[in-house]
């Protein structure tokens, strides 16, 4: 399933105009919308009609869900919800932590994982992010749960992607099976996504003013 590529300008629809207002506590942080929140709603829906097809089609009654904490608990949680309404298959929710070691920006590309995995031997999984960026975390994810924790499949899902960013060596080894929005290479926050902790709770993606912090 292809990404829809957002435009540097950004996917608003009109009747989300209210979005592009920040609430007060971020007002001079936020330098513009990126994603309205119906963009994200029609987009959300459509990955949860493919996700319950793909499962129908291999007879597949249960899937687990694996939620990386914490910026995509909000994607996980709308996406089980649509999965329910396009009459998916039974869901099970587990949650994962993962953190890149590194200082600051700079990422050593040493990923450490947390969090109780019983759940995924033999499981046909369904790896749920908000944001893929150098692509280290996912890699280090999948590769993880398949070869350490004996999952029986390991499926992608990620609202955001940046193709920019991604690692040279994970362009081609890393494909998400089921993915929301291309986005250019900026500082976004929203929908889950944190800027120093703040502004996971927007229902729209935007794009943080870095100047600020
Ligand atoms: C973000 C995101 C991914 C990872 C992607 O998590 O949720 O897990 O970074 O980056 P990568 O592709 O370069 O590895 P973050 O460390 O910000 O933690 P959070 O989800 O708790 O905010």
């Amino acid at each position: 399933m292809k990404a829809i590529i957002v435009p540097e300008q950004g996917l608003i629809h009109s009747c989300d105009r209210a979005e592009i207002r920040p609430p007060p506590a971020y007002r001079g942080r936020i330098e513009r919308l990126l994603i309205s929140s119906t963009h994200i709603r029609a987009r959300v829906a459509r990955i949860a009609r493919e996700i319950a097809v793909d499962a129908a089609r291999v007879n597949a009654d249960q899937l687990h869900l694996v939620v990386v904490l914490k910026g995509a608990t909000v994607f996980g949680a709308d996406l089980a919800r649509e999965i329910s309404r396009a009459r998916g298959p039974e869901l099970r929710f587990n949650f994962i932590k993962a953190s890149s070691y590194g200082n600051g920006t700079v990422t050593r590309g040493e990923v450490k994982i947390e969090g109780s995995l019983q759940y995924a031997r033999g499981r046909h999984l369904l790896v749920v992010e908000d944001i893929i960026d150098t692509g280290l975390t996912m890699a280090r994810l999948k590769r993880y749960l398949l070869r350490e924790r004996k999952a029986a499949s390991v499926k992608i899902c990620a609202l955001l992607n940046k193709p920019d960013r991604r690692l040279p060596r994970l362009r081609k080894e890393l494909a998400i099976d089921y993915a929301g929005f291309d986005i250019p290479d900026l500082f976004v926050a929203g929908y889950g996504l944190d800027c120093a902790e703040q502004m996971r709770e927007l229902p729209c993606v935007v794009v943080v003013n870095d100047r600020a912090f």
